[in-house]
């Protein structure tokens, strides 16, 4: 498995957390969907291994929630937060702007498979509503010109990389 170290020494401490090794099945899939923004084919068996449990026992959580991603997603991610303060703030048409701005559809890859836009739970910064994460990075107050700024800026990155 490719995780950075940082997720392999947390997996490790979540691990600890719990009596049973079986518990942290959940939040070992959660740190790895972080990492890499999905679960691959590779990480069932390696969980097991790491919770001393059988493949098909990681397999059923995997495939019981919705949240757990099987595919790779888009080169960025671009998360919208749909919580109370970014709804009422508009959060539900940034979304729908950035889905325009990339021709795609929440939850998939953009069809240059440059972006993935999906909604996510509160961010920590509600004041700031409509938030906004890409990648790694918060943007607050998100609204269209923010968004065209933001659309424009990936692309723009996405051409210089292609000219390297
Ligand atoms: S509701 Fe969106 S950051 Fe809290």
């Amino acid at each position: 498995m490719n995780l950075k170290p940082a997720t392999l020494s947390s997996i490790d401490e979540v691990i600890t957390h719990y009596p049973s090794k079986r518990s942290a099945t959940l939040p070992l899939l959660h740190l790895i969907q972080e990492d890499i923004g999905h679960i691959p084919e590779e990480a069932i068996p390696w969980i097991a291994g790491k919770l001393e449990i059988q493949p098909i026992n990681v397999y059923e959580v995997v495939s019981f929630y919705p949240m757990f991603r099987r595919q790779p997603i888009g080169r960025r991610h671009i998360k919208v937060c749909r919580t109370l303060s970014c709804a009422l703030m508009g959060g539900y048409k940034t979304c729908a702007a950035f889905e325009q701005e990339f021709n795609t559809h929440r939850g998939e890859v953009s069809p240059d498979g440059e972006v993935t836009i999906d909604f996510v739970e509160c961010l920590a910064s509600c004041g700031t509503a409509p938030v906004v994460l890409i990648d790694d990075d918060l943007h607050e107050k998100v609204d269209a010109t923010k968004v065209k700024q933001l659309s424009e800026q990936i692309k723009k990155e996405k051409a210089e990389r292609l000219k390297s």
